[in-house]
């Protein structure tokens, strides 16, 4: 009892904590290493971007932190939670409250419409009341969504779409966010509209956000940058101290190579 007192009142945890993370995959007849002892930490509503060439990890990284894969090796602790000692249970439960999930591919269910997509996580929660109904609609309208709720997936533009799954990664409030260049699958116009909505969002929330991205303007709305190289953090900047997202792609390209 006095134990679990003094930790609630210590100094804040990490929202996000990589310990020395190693993920092999089968690779022909061999393995081929994806990440090689990374460590990362994440304060709470922190907003970190992971850049990184291509095959460096990031994906990867991304998908352990969500509990879609396991590491070889090493330790992640996700908001107070340490990953590797969750039960089926409780990684059922993780899944659905403590991470929001944004990827390229926008994973809609085609069957339903714009709403029920934004709210199947509230439902699958098995609480959707008047507070849930309330914020998901502030969510529609906040993302520009409302002459599309009753639409079906494939009546929507690609920008629509990952607007709707950033409703949907949103609608529990989950304390970590973690988005995989969510604007892979758009156009610059769309792109730039959901960097701007995004950025409208994300206050409300308060999440800790970890977002892949391989753009600068992108990364310029984070307050870090950690740069991956070969399944390792190859080093970090503040976004403070670069002036435009000109000086902040060079300063990867420094790190990355
Ligand atoms: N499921 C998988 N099976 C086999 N190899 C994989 C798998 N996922 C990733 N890899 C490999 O791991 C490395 C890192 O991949 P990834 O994390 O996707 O990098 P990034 O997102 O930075 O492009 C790459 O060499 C990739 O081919
Ligand atoms: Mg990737």
């Amino acid at each position: 009892m006095m134990l679990a007192m003094i930790e609630n009142n210590g100094p804040k945890q990490n929202a996000i904590v990589v310990r020395q993370v190693c993920k092999t995959f089968p690779q022909g007849t061999g393995r081929i290493s994806a990440l090689d002892g990374v460590t990362i930490d994440v304060a709470p509503g922190e907003f970190v971007a992971i850049m990184g060439a291509s095959g460096s990890g990031k994906s990867t990284l991304l998908h352990l932190c969500a509990m879609l894969e396991k590491p070889d090796s090493g330790n992640i602790r996700i908001a107070g939670q340490t990953l590797e000692n969750l039960s089926e249970k409780q990684a059922v439960e993780f899944r659905r409250r403590t991470v929001g999930v944004i990827f390229q591919q926008f994973n809609l269910i085609p069957s339903l419409t714009v709403e029920e997509n934004i709210l199947l996580p509230v439902r699958l929660a098995g609480h959707c009341g008047k507070p849930e109904t309330d914020w998901s609609n502030e969510l529609i309208d906040r993302l520009g969504l409302s002459t599309r709720r009753r639409n079906r997936p494939d009546a929507l533009s690609g920008g629509e779409q990952q607007r709707t799954a950033i409703a949907r990664a949103l609608v529990m409030r989950p304390p970590v966010i973690l988005a995989d260049e969510p604007t892979g699958n758009l156009d610059s116009a769309n792109a730039g509209h959901f960097w701007k909505l995004l950025a409208g969002v994300l206050p409300a929330v308060q999440a800790t956000v970890l977002l892949v991205t391989h753009e600068p303007t992108a990364a310029m709305q984070a307050r870090r940058v950690v740069v991956l190289r070969d399944g390792r953090a190859a080093g970090e900047f503040f976004v403070q101290d670069v002036q435009h997202a000109t000086a902040l792609a060079a300063r990867y390209q420094e790190l990355a190579h």
